[in-house]
């Protein structure tokens, strides 16, 4: 339990594959959380340290610099620049944003390897890989392409069908062939290390299951079905090109798993940003180290990251805390970067200029802290409008100008205060303290709903007693009931800032404070009476429905292309043969040429087409179920094949003498056949 006083506190954030876009899911799992509890150390005086980086190894790279034509390098290199721009730009400012591509990283990634594999703390295993027998390349399942055995799309991955989202193995695929040559995979046996996990077991049980109790309930039971399950080893090398060498003779062509390399730059990154002093933030007992996750890195962080560091040994700390997020999902609809059905960090921050506040706030507001949560616009749109602008927003603003107005913009001196006044401010503490407890707990929802509540609090107070009204009868009331709401706005530029930096930052101009500090959240006299305030500002400015109907019509012209995307499979989907027939079977059927002569739809249906044709022998009427994909001017004068001795029928009343050949599609649509030049009617078909 963490009942110890740390010195000081290392923060990590997941590091980010630069590979894409980081999106809301990301922003609302992991970096927005971490955000709020690194201001609200820092406010309060702690020693912190802030690190993160991209994760720039791992097969989706390469196969989208193949993709694109160019080097995994200039992958990485695009998406970490615009990764750690958008951070910025929403105020989450890290005190070093690496790379796992640096050579720092590459050394110490390849030390700890050495270190552990010198020390017999791996194992080695033979197994047999998918090989390409042209590129002379062992293959990733990501490399294997093939048709799905469950939908049957085309270019389905060995690990994944894209287009139904079944999970695969390469051997399930159909016509399985290499993305690098085409060829088709072979089989071939490869030497691998591996962290036999199975002997951290109890070690682990007894660190997080006895140890962690309290350790946020989907991280712990995460951990322990794993652990219940048996631990198995696990590789930590991969037969690739693009990652960090295997520090091993005869390991050419081998690199370390990404998965092994990723976390170790935590490390990498602190001894890039402190290279001198980078021992104490992981190897002191008085430093806490505390890792954001989203739920799908909760085993690596847990179990994986942590074995390896305890067969490291040398003194390096464990997470103390592993406060892991669940996912966010988008208009009800599960995030997909692959199917762009997401709202990026960098198009937000484009879109929404000055309202970075926004997303922060809403994304925690509605934070996947204990299950998956949905973000919808309209929400987005809600929380902006009748809580930041109506509520903190509109609290403020009134508390400044009126001051502006009556007072000059110099703070009111406070009179005797009255019963209503005594009672709003003695919640204040109240609210601080809960504030403290939930974000200490990584509650930040929770939290946030302190802070909101303060501003609640303030904009009740000053509606219901009206300092406007009273200022022409009693000025000084007037005076004390202004003093009262600065000092609640100053609580709030406090209480605010992990949530809404940029708004707290103008807040405290407008107050004109040279600083604040967490100790005087709630305090008497924050702002003293005299003090000269700067110009009102809007804080807040109201998101009106054009802004988000572009979104919302982003959106659905995705899911409307998805919708197309999908029937075009559905049409191309084939039919298994049918059943065995005989030649006489086939003959008995009289299929021949004819000509649409008439054609009208049968009043009252849908489907139907009544067609008066021309077969060569006679005229007669067909009544036909093809209304959805012919109009009727579309049929006369065409020639199709019909089965001409098929039983009569009535339908709809018309008696229907044999059936128009068409020819359907998977997704029920359907075309006439017709012989490939016209011939004469009547013509046997056969
Ligand atoms: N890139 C991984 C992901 O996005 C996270 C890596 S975290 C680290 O899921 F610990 F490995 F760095
Ligand atoms: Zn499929």
């Amino acid at each position: 339990m963490t009942q110890k006083n740390f010195k000081r506190t290392l923060v990590t954030c997941a590091l980010p594959y630069a590979n894409g876009p980081v999106h809301i899911g990301h922003l609302a799992g992991v970096y927005v959380p971490a955000d709020i509890y690194v201001r609200y150390l820092r406010l309060r005086g702690r020693d912190v340290l802030y690190i993160c980086g991209s994760d720039e190894h791992g097969v989706p790279i390469t196969i989208k610099a193949r993709q694109k034509g160019c080097s995994p390098q200039d992958i990485v290199d695009e998406y970490n620049a615009l990764i750690d721009k958008s951070f910025k730009a929403l105020g989450i400012n890290f005190d070093i944003y690496g790379r796992t591509s640096s050579k720092v990283h590459a050394a110490n990634a390849s030390q700890f390897f050495r270190k552990l594999y010198d020390e017999g703390k791996f194992v080695t295993r033979e197994s047999e890989q998918f090989y390409d027998p042209e590129a002379k390349t062992f293959l990733a399942d990501r490399y294997i392409v093939g048709t799905c055995p469950k939908c049957g799309a085309e270019g389905a991955y060995g690990d994944q069908c894209e287009h139904c989202g079944s999970t695969l193995s390469p051997e399930e695929l159909i016509n399985p062939h290499s993305k690098l040559s085409g060829a088709e995979p072979i089989k071939k046996k490869t030497t691998h290390w591996y962290l036999p996990l199975q002997d951290y077991e109890q070690w682990l049980r007894e660190w997080i299951l006895e140890g962690h109790k309290e350790w946020r309930s989907n991280v712990y039971g995460q951990v322990k079905s794993w652990l219940d399950g048996g631990l198995q080893p696990r590789a930590v090398t991969r037969d690739l090109d693009w990652g960090v060498p295997v520090p091993v003779e005869g390991a050419e062509g081998k690199v370390l798993y990404v998965w092994f390399d990723a976390p170790i730059g935590y490390i990498s990154n602190t001894i890039e940003l402190l290279p001198n002093d980078w021992e104490k933030w992981w190897k002191s007992p008085d430093t806490r180290l505390v890792h954001f996750i989203g739920k799908d890195n909760i085993v690596f962080h847990c179990i994986v990251f942590p074995a390896m560091l305890k067969a490291y040994g040398d003194g390096f700390i464990l997470p103390d805390n592993v406060p892991a997020n669940e996912f966010l999902n988008l208009e009800g609809e599960k995030i997909s970067t692959s199917r762009g059905w997401a709202v990026w960090a960098h198009e937000y921050v484009k879109d929404f200029p000055g309202k970075e506040d926004v997303l922060r706030y809403v994304l925690t507001a509605n934070a996947p802290e204990t299950k998956d949560n949905d973000f919808s616009w309209k929400e987005f749109q809600t929380r902006n409008n009748s809580e930041l602008v109506a509520i903190f927003g509109n609290f403020v603003n009134r508390a400044v100008v009126l001051t502006h107005k009556y007072f000059g913009g110099k703070v009111p001196a406070a009179g005797e205060l009255m019963p209503a006044d005594k009672e709003v401010l003695a919640q204040i503490p109240a609210l601080r303290d809960s504030l403290e407890k939930n974000i200490e707990g990584f509650r930040f929802r929770e939290a946030l709903k302190d802070a909101m509540s303060i501003a609640r609090i303030g904009n009740k107070y000053i509606s219901d007693s009206e300092p406007w009204k009273l200022a022409k009868e009693d000025l000084a009331r007037t005076g004390t009931i202004l003093n009262v709401c600065l000092q609640i706005c100053a609580d709030l530029a406090i209480a605010f800032e992990p949530f809404t930096p940029f708004a707290c930052e103008r807040l405290v101009k407008m107050l004109n404070l040279p600083g604040t500090s967490w100790e005087q959240l709630g305090a008497e006299d924050i702002i003293p009476a005299g003090h000269q305030l700067a110009e009102a500002q809007l804080l807040f400015e109201k998101i009106d429905d054009a802004a988000i109907q572009v979104q919302l019509d982003r959106l659905d012209a995705i899911r409307a292309a998805r919708e197309a995307e999908a029937k075009a499979a559905l049409a191309k989907q084939v039919q298994p043969q049918k059943e065995e027939c005989t030649f006489e079977e086939f003959e008995k059927m009289d299929i021949r040429t004819a000509t649409v002569l008439e054609a009208e739809r049968v009043p009252k249906t849908d489907k139907l087409l009544k067609l008066t044709i021309d077969t060569g022998i006679d005229k007669r009427v067909i009544v036909s179920g093809i209304a959805e994909y012919y109009a009727p001017e579309d049929m006369v004068g065409k020639q199709i094949c019909i089965l001409a001795n098929l039983r009569p029928r009535v339908i709809k009343g018309i008696e229907s003498k044999g059936m128009i050949l068409m020819a359907k599609q998977g997704d029920g649509s359907m075309r006439f056949v017709t012989p490939q030049e016209v011939v004469a009617n009547g013509a046997v078909v056969g």
